[in-house]
């Protein structure tokens, strides 16, 4: 299992090959001298700075090669949001802040698979996918965060490959896929349009409202670009400004959005009124049953059963039937027989 290492340094590329040992067959280049060839290599660790520019289009010119590697670990110099945010738009699947130690690398390459063969043919397996997802979504924090100019067709494609994934892997690959190589935010967001396309299948809508939902989903909680990641990540309970902070999240991306051509009315409602429940007791507007649309509804359903079934490191995984019970108990906030028609979602599909 040969696990390539990319650095801006030689001290960077030592350190990363020390810390492997010779529990694995290493090959190393340094960013600026990248030859590899994506086909026999399992997992690629970059190890660079992220603030420097020439690292960046060093990264950006073999991403078509690096994307096609299962894993790809970044180790960023600097805990900043900016530098994390960059190292998943350039393609990361996980992402550490040096210092490193060598137990958390090794234990993010322990489930490297046994070798597949990566074919040229352009495919749209789940995880091929996911990747541009969570690269697109990246991007898209990313830019929120510098003040850029936000894509809207890159995410719209995205979604859109999102979908055709659903439809032809279905959603079980797409939970497994998501759930293993993305983390966090970007794993939430994956999560949800995954699940919201798979409801609208599932409740057999038309390709164009399928197109309405995933771009809905995409941007949901984009708001939460602006909600410091110890916050946003915090393990456990939070306290009382700690969720006051994070309740902000659809307003933010409401505000966000308002001023980004492209983006429909249908998806600022989407953004704005995610959290809100039928009987009111949502959030930010309080809004009740007559003002909640219909393909929120949808969305509000996916985003919950999605937030349940996360994959956290520091909390086992929810199983499925029990995240369903869960929303059958929320009486009065969803809408039931939504709730009724997304049982198979949620258990079968
Ligand atoms: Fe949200
Ligand atoms: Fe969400």
């Amino acid at each position: 299992m040969p696990i390539y290492v990319l650095a801006d340094s030689r001290s960077k590329l030592s350190a990363v090959s020390g810390m492997l040992g010779r529990a694995f067959e290493v090959r190393s280049d340094l960013l600026d001298a990248a030859r590899f060839s994506h086909n026999d290599i399992d997992a690629v660790i970059v190890s660079a700075d992220l603030r420097l520019i020439d690292n960046i289009t060093a990264l950006k010119a073999a991403s078509d090669r690096l994307t096609r590697i299962p894993k790809r670990i970044f180790i960023i110099d600097q805990r900043s949001r900016l530098a994390t945010v960059q190292a998943y738009a350039l393609g990361a699947t996980h992402a550490f802040v040096n210092p490193v130690k060598p137990a958390q690398l090794l234990a993010k390459l322990a489930d490297i698979d046994a070798p597949s063969i990566v074919s040229d043919e352009p495919t749209n397996t789940a995880e091929e996918a996911a990747s541009a997802g969570a690269a697109s979504i990246a991007t898209m924090f990313s830019a929120v965060i510098s003040g850029e100019a936000i894509d809207v067709a890159d995410a719209r494609r995205a979604g859109g490959r999102i979908a055709d994934s659903i439809a032809e892997n279905g959603l079980s690959d797409w939970l497994t896929a998501v759930r293993r190589h993305h983390e966090g935010t970007y794993q939430h967001c994956l999560l949800v349009t995954g699940i919201a396309v798979d409801f609208g299948l599932s409740l057999g809508m038309a390709k164009t409202d399928i197109e309405r939902l995933h771009s809905a989903a995409m941007f949901h909680d984009i708001g939460k670009a602006r909600i410091p990641l110890a916050v946003l990540d915090k393990p456990g309970r939070l306290d009382e400004a700690e969720r006051a902070l994070i309740e902000s999240h659809p307003i933010a991306g409401y505000d966000v959005l308002k001023s980004t051509p492209g983006i429909s009315a249908e998806i600022l409602d989407a953004a704005r009124h995610h959290h809100e429940y039928l009987d009111g007791s949502g959030y930010p507007d309080g809004l009740c049953a007559g003002s909640i649309s219909d393909l929120v509804r949808v969305l509000t359903i996916s985003d919950i059963f999605a937030a349940l079934i996360e994959q956290r490191t520091y909390k086992p995984t929810m199983p499925r039937e029990k995240a369903y019970e869960i929303l059958l108990d929320m009486k009065g906030k969803l809408e039931r027989p939504l709730v009724a028609a997304f049982r198979d979602v949620a258990l079968r599909r």
